[in-house]
């Protein structure tokens, strides 16, 4: 980054956020005509295969142009030209097979997050995938894995700078039988990003003050996007009930999630469909999380609100940013006043989510979250972390020492939470991510069932990852 760009960052970095500031992308921030704008699908892979239970894709990663934010052209990186990438749409029991080309004036790979899949098909930084080459991800859908995931980069070092880029994509996986009825379903990725007015993406280089802060906080940035778009509109009719997937692939950013006065249903989250529906208020969700909820067509007609990310305190009080506690408007929410439809009813029960056999813990184990660090080491990929043998159940304590939050992810397998803190979790859920909030100790139990290989964990803000807050686990 040149000098200029470095003092325009700091200045943004200094200037006082005062009271008067309006909500970022609130309606008095934008010009009308954003508002027209309905929420857009991402496209959908083209399946180039005939054959039954199988899907044949081409991805293509590449440096592209494109408005990322309305009416300006950034420098980007995009999956098959468009950000976010189309969406990987696959059933249990489907092979899918994609044949990627890396574009990209460097080392990448993709990442299948929170997908049961082989060690070497999982895209993590030791399966890379240098600039001008090729590789074919070849896996299976295993039954009882449908839910909502995402696919991004993972380079060694560069995951944060390619995401920031625009690398990022859906994935969702249909279960034979689904146990909600059918109902308008709505894919939001969420995610952020900080453009300068120019419309480039700002992205301090390494060592600069900006960058310093980017390394504590992980970066935020000042335009928030749904699907790549500024304030999409969603309509909803009287009665009708949607269902929204919902995937954190923010670099940083913990979302708060809430409808003002509108109490929402959550159905699922990173593995899938939870045992019970469960009612709540807000939802925060960390990176790299899903979510899937229920939203109901219950306000008057004609009324608009908004899908709100209220403020969540994450930060070390050192670098939390001036303007943490303002609610920004992700979504504009209009009620029409269509004609009513009655609405669905919902199955009591969802499927069976079992408990993982706590008499059979081979090993239990405890790993330490500091800044930076995990159990006081960096991230080193000739070094082994964790060895595991195949088949074995553990508990893992993950134990975060500090005073600023770090979301944990474990590729490969789904993990259950068993307690925070020393309170058990009331509900058993599939987690492949989990916050830990500052200061705070919680337990999860897995079960290594399939696919030996190598497989990373690590702090899933992607400026702590890409600074060795990683590790390696082994699966012989
Ligand atoms: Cu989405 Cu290793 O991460
Ligand atoms: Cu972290």
């Amino acid at each position: 980054m040149n000098r200029c760009a470095t003092l325009l960052l700091s200045l943004t970095l200094i200037a006082p956020f005062g009271d008067t500031r309006p909500v970022e992308n609130s309606a008095e921030a934008l010009p009308a005509a954003l508002h027209a704008d309905t929420l857009r699908n991402p496209s959908l892979f083209v399946n180039q295969s005939r054959a039954p239970r199988t899907i044949e894709v081409n991805l293509v990663a590449a440096p592209a142009r494109l408005a990322l934010t309305p009416g300006k052209l950034s420098d980007v990186y995009a999956y098959n030209g468009s950000i976010p990438g189309p969406t990987l749409e696959a059933r249990e029991g489907d092979k899918v097979i994609v044949h990627f080309t890396n574009n990209l004036p460097e080392t990448t790979t993709i990442h299948w997050h929170g997908l049961h899949i082989p060690a070497a098909m999982d895209g993590s930084p030791l399966y890379p995938v240098p600039a001008g080459g090729k590789k074919d991800y070849i896996f299976n859908i295993d039954s009882g894995t449908a839910g909502t995931f995402w696919y991004h980069p993972h380079p060694d070092t560069r995951t944060g700078y390619q995401i920031a880029k625009g690398l990022y994509g859906a994935i969702i996986v249909r279960p034979a039988h689904d146990p909600l009825p059918p109902m308008p379903e709505k894919l939001l990725i969420l995610s952020d990003n900080r453009v300068k007015p120019d419309g480039s993406l700002d992205i301090p280089a390494p060592h600069t003050p900006g960058a310093i802060v980017d390394e504590e906080n992980g970066r935020e940035g000042n335009v928030m996007l749904v699907n790549g778009q500024v304030m999409p509109v969603i309509r909803i009719r009287p009665g009708e009930v949607q269902r929204w997937r919902i995937i954190n692939a923010g670099a940083a950013r913990v979302y708060r999630l809430a409808i003002p006065g509108q109490t929402l249903t959550q159905v699922g989250t990173d593995g899938g469909l939870f045992e019970h529906p469960a009612d709540i208020k807000e939802l925060v969700i960390a990176n790299s999380e899903r979510a899937e909820i229920l939203v109901r067509g219950s306000s008057t007609p004609g009324k608009v609100t908004q899908l709100q990310d209220l403020p969540y305190d994450r930060y070390m009080p050192q670098t939390r940013p001036a303007d943490w506690n303002k609610a920004r408007n992700l979504v504009s929410l209009q009620y029409t006043t269509e004609r009513p439809v009655a609405p669905v009813t919902l199955p009591t029960t969802l499927r069976l989510v079992p408990a993982l056999d706590t008499s059979k813990v081979a090993v239990r184990r405890t790993i330490v979250l500091t800044q930076g660090m995990i159990n006081q080491k960096t991230m080193d990929m000739h070094r082994i972390d964790v060895s595991s043998k195949l088949g074995n159940t553990e508990i893992w304590t993950i134990d975060n020492a500090v005073g600023m939050d770090h979301p944990f992810h474990l590729h490969g397998y789904q993990f259950q939470v068993i307690d925070r803190d020393g309170v058990p979790e009331r509900d058993r859920r599939w987690k492949d991510t989990v916050n830990v909030p500052k200061h705070t100790r919680l337990r999860f139990i897995v079960r290594f069932d399939a696919n030996p290989g190598m497989w990373m964990y690590h702090c899933h803000i992607l400026d702590h990852e890409d600074h060795g807050m990683m590790g390696i686990l082994q699966v012989t």
